[in-house]
């Protein structure tokens, strides 16, 4: 398992993103092939999804292949309501990028037959070929997904009750009366969760630190459903300094070590984003990126890759689409255009009550191994590449 450790919820906002961006292009999707992707919702992935509906703007990746699964929603809440998990998500992701309709997958909490819904999820998932990446938070009492204590660590989705203290967190979505909020969710489980090809967790915040605690130093533990991702052969978790403060001091530093010596020994162009090692660097020094910045020449071309892996990508989807169905033309995957051939996507400027990208970018003060990300967030500067 790896942890990456950053500053603050900003500069793990945008590191997530920035990787959920890379495996997208780097996957790069076809219809034949598309990229499934599990969601969270919660406030924590809030900005990932910022930055995500930016870089869509920007041409820096398309969700044209992507399918999307929502983790949970509550049940018996109407999906106009606007802490219905359906609403946020469209809220802060769906309405704004060029996700085809019928590839958006969410769990309908009002179906007549909730356990008929729960089996008809995991069937989907299923007959697109399972989940390559899920995106995950977490809840104070280490519940994935709304996995609350006790919950079986092979669970798959199904009704649950919410424990007290979910409630509770979640009563500030509800005027903070928790009277209001459901008492009752459907949830992927923590099966499906485990299912996926890869593991990503978000973990921000003091409140969340004895959670993390009990998720990395001690046993897997259906009481803390998180600590399953023990199991798993591919999961990441991206945590703030906050979130570290119930760790021991030595696994902090083990953690921030991995990186570090990584940096030094193998350099960023011999790991690959899920963390492979395909040599170490060579005796020349210009292969070397011991301070953990990139050199001028190499800063540049990292941008024009970043730019171009997305070119490319689109190009090779381009190329594939061609053989793929009629009604699917487009050669500019990341336009608007695509309406006028017929595609449905949802590609939008977000509504005037939705807070700005690039507001919340603007302020970004947070640095990556020493390289601003404020700065880098700007479209007319470098895009800083994190891994
Ligand atoms: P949060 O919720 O991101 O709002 O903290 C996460 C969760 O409860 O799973």
């Amino acid at each position: 398992m790896r942890l990456i450790i950053r500053d603050d919820p900003k500069a793990v906002a945008y590191y997530t993103a920035n990787y959920v961006r890379q495996r997208i292009n780097e996957f790069k999707p076809t219809r034949k092939r598309p990229f499934v992707l599990g969601l969270p919702t919660g406030s924590t992935p809030v900005e990932v999804y910022w930055h995500l509906v930016d870089y869509y703007k920007r041409g820096e990746v398309s969700f044209r292949h992507v399918i999307t699964f929502s983790m949970d929603e509550y049940v018996g809440l109407p999906r106009s309501h606007p802490e219905s998990y359906c609403a946020f998500m469209h809220r802060h992701l769906y309405d704004h990028i060029n996700l085809r309709p019928e590839n958006v997958h969410m769990l309908d909490g009002n179906a007549d037959d909730l356990a008929a819904e729960c089996q008809r999820y995991e069937d989907k998932i299923k007959e697109v070929g399972g989940i390559e990446l899920f995106l995950g938070g977490i809840g104070p009492d280490g519940h994935i997904a709304f996995n609350e204590p006790g919950s079986s660590l092979e669970s798959v989705t199904r009704v649950k009750t919410l424990a007290y203290e979910t409630v509770l967190a979640n009563a500030r979505f509800f005027g903070g009366d928790v009277n209001k909020v459901p008492k009752l969710a459907l949830t992927v489980g923590v099966g499906t969760v485990r299912a996926a090809r890869e593991v990503l967790l978000i973990i921000t915040g003091a409140h969340k630190a004895v959670a993390l605690a009990k998720c990395i130093e001690e046993g897997v533990n259906h009481m803390w459903t998180v600590s399953v991702v023990q199991l798993h052969p591919s999961a990441m978790i991206v945590c703030d300094e906050d979130a570290t403060l119930e760790l021991h001091v030595k696994t902090v530093r083990y953690f921030k070590s991995i990186e570090q010596v990584q940096e030094q020994l193998i350099g960023r162009q011999h790991i690959g984003l899920k963390g492979s090692i395909s040599k170490l660097a060579s005796s020349d020094p210009a292969d070397s990126f011991g301070s953990g910045v990139l050199p001028p020449a190499a800063a540049t071309a990292s941008k024009d890759s970043n730019t171009s892996d997305a070119s490319q990508s689109s190009a090779d989807e381009d190329a594939s689409d061609a053989d793929d169905d009629d009604d699917d033309v487009s050669s500019q995957p990341f336009s608007d255009d695509e309406d006028r051939n017929g595609d449905t996507a949802t590609a939008a400027t977000p509504a005037a009550s939705t807070p700005s990208p690039a507001n919340i970018l603007a302020d970004s003060s947070s640095d990556i191994n020493g390289v601003r990300v404020d700065d880098s967030l700007t479209p007319a500067a470098p895009v800083g590449n994190p891994f």
